[in-house]
C-alpha cells in the first residue's frame, strides 16, 4: 500500500517561526499569486563538489519542501552520500549554495546545523556502551538540555522500537539494529530536517519494517526528510517526490506519476519465448516499438500502445517460427524510466 493511501498522507506540518521567513523563489517553484508557502527545508542551487579531479556532485538544484520526504534515488557511486554531506554541512561545496529553512549555510553554518541531523551510511557509536548509553552520549554531545535528556532518549528509542534492546551492548546488535540506533541518535537533537543515507541497505526484513514505521511516524509529525536510496520500493513507499541522480547530476525530479509521464513509453509487452529471437532488428523497426530489452528468452517491448504493436508483432517471422510461452502487458514502471533516463540498470 502506498503512503498516499493513508490518513498520514494528508498531514499538515506545524507552522513554525521559520514558516514566515522569506526565501528566494527557485525557478518553477515560486508560489503562485496569493499563495503563501512555508520556507522550504532545503534549497540547493547549482551545488557541486569536486573530489580530486572528479566532480562527484555536478550542479544540483533541488528543493525539499517543509514537511516533505524527498527521495534521492541513484546507483552505487551516483553522488548521493556526497550530496548528503554537502546539505548536512559536513562537506564544503566547490560550487553553488545550500539553504536550510532559508538560512544560507555559507553565512551561518551553526544555524543550519541546529536544524538538521544525519543518520549516515556508516553506523557510528561505541560498541562497549549499551544502545541507551550511546543515544544518551550523543544527546549530551549535541547539548540537549540535561533536564530533557532522559525523556528524549526514551522517546527516540521507542520510536525506532529499540526499547527492549536498549540495555544490550552495541557490539551485540545486528546491522539492522545498528541502523535503527543511528536513526535514534540523529533524532535525539529533535531536528526539523532529517537526512537519511540509505537506511535500509543490508538490514534484515524486521529492521527494515521498523525503519519504515519510524519514517512514517516522523512524516506524520511533519519532519522534512531527504532519503537516499538505491531501492525503488523504498522510494515509492516512503517518498512524496523522487529525484533521480546519475553521475552527480539530477536527471528527473517529481512525483512518481510525473516521472512516469516523462517517459516516451507507456506500456511494456513482456514475452517468454521458446528460444531467443534471432532477428531483433526487425522487431525494433516495427511501427510503435520504442525500445527493446532482451534477457535470455525474455523479451520486453516498450510502446505507447500495446494492442496495436501486438497485432503486428505476432505476425512477424521471428515470432511465427517459435512458441510464445507467456505474454503479458504491464504499465511502464519507475525502474523502467530509470533505465530510460540514465541508460543503466539501478543495480548491477
Ligand atoms: N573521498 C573520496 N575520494 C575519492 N572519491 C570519492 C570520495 N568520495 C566520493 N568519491 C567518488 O564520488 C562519487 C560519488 O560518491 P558517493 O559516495 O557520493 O556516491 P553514492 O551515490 O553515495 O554511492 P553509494 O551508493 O555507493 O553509497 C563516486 O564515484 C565516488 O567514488
Ligand atoms: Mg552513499
Amino acid at each position: 500500500m502506498r503512503r498516499r493511501d493513508w490518513p498520514w498522507a494528508r498531514r499538515q506540518p506545524k507552522r513554525t517561526e521559520a514558516a514566515t521567513g522569506g526565501t528566494d523563489a527557485v525557478d518553477g517553484l515560486a508560489p503562485g499569486a496569493g499563495e503563501r508557502r512555508r520556507t522550504p527545508a532545503v534549497v540547493t542551487r547549482n551545488l557541486g563538489r569536486s573530489v580530486g579531479r572528479r566532480e562527484a556532485v555536478r550542479g544540483i538544484s533541488l528543493v525539499v519542501e517543509d514537511g516533505e520526504t524527498l527521495g534521492l534515488l541513484g546507483r552505487l557511486g551516483a553522488g548521493k552520500t556526497t550530496t548528503i554531506g554537502l546539505i548536512s554541512t559536513r562537506l564544503r561545496p566547490t560550487r553553488g549554495e545550500v539553504r536550510i529553512f532559508g538560512k544560507l549555510v555559507s553565512e551561518d553554518v551553526n544555524a543550519a546545523r541546529r536544524l538538521l541531523n544525519v543518520a549516515s551510511e556508516e553506523e557510528g557509536g561505541y560498541p562497549s556502551l549499551t544502545g541507551e548509553e550511546n543515544v544518551d552520549f550523543f544527546a549530551h554531545l549535541y547539548g540537549v538540555p540535561r533536564g530533557e535528556c532522559s525523556q528524549r532518549v526514551a522517546g527516540v528509542l521507542e520510536l525506532v522500537e529499540m526499547t527492549p534492546s536498549k540495555d544490550d551492548r552495541l557490539a551485540s546488535y545486528s546491522r539492522g539494529m545498528r541502523r535503527r540506533l543511528s536513526l535514534a541518535c540523529a533524532l535525539v537533537t529533535a531536528p526539523r530536517l532529517l537526512l537519511l543515507d540509505e537506511p535500509t541497505v543490508g538490514v534484515d526484513p524486521q529492521s527494515r519494517a521498523h525503519i519504515f514505521q519510524a519514517v512514517r511516524a516522523l512524516q506524520a509529525r511533519g519532519l522534512s526528510i531527504l532519503y537516499t536510496t538505491r531501492d525503488i520500493e523504498d522510494a515509492e513507499a516512503l517518498c512524496d517526490r523522487i529525484a533521480i541522480m546519475d553521475e552527480g547530476r539530477l536527471v528527473a525530479l517529481g512525483t512518481v506519476s510525473e516521472i512516469l509521464a516523462r517517459s516516451q513509453t507507456r506500456e511494456v509487452i513482456e514475452l517468454t519465448l521458446g528460444r531467443p529471437p534471432g532477428d531483433l532488428g526487425s522487431i525494433a523497426r516495427l511501427d510503435g516499438v520504442l525500445r527493446l530489452e532482451l534477457s535470455g528468452s525474455e523479451l520486453r517491448v516498450f510502446t505507447l500502445h500495446a494492442p496495436g504493436v501486438l497485432a503486428v508483432l505476432c505476425g512477424t517471422p521471428a515470432f511465427l517460427a517459435q512458441p510464445i510461452l507467456t505474454m503479458k502487458v504491464t504499465p511502464v514502471t519507475l525502474e523502467d524510466v530509470f533505465v530510460e533516463l540514465t541508460g543503466k540498470e539501478l543495480h548491477d
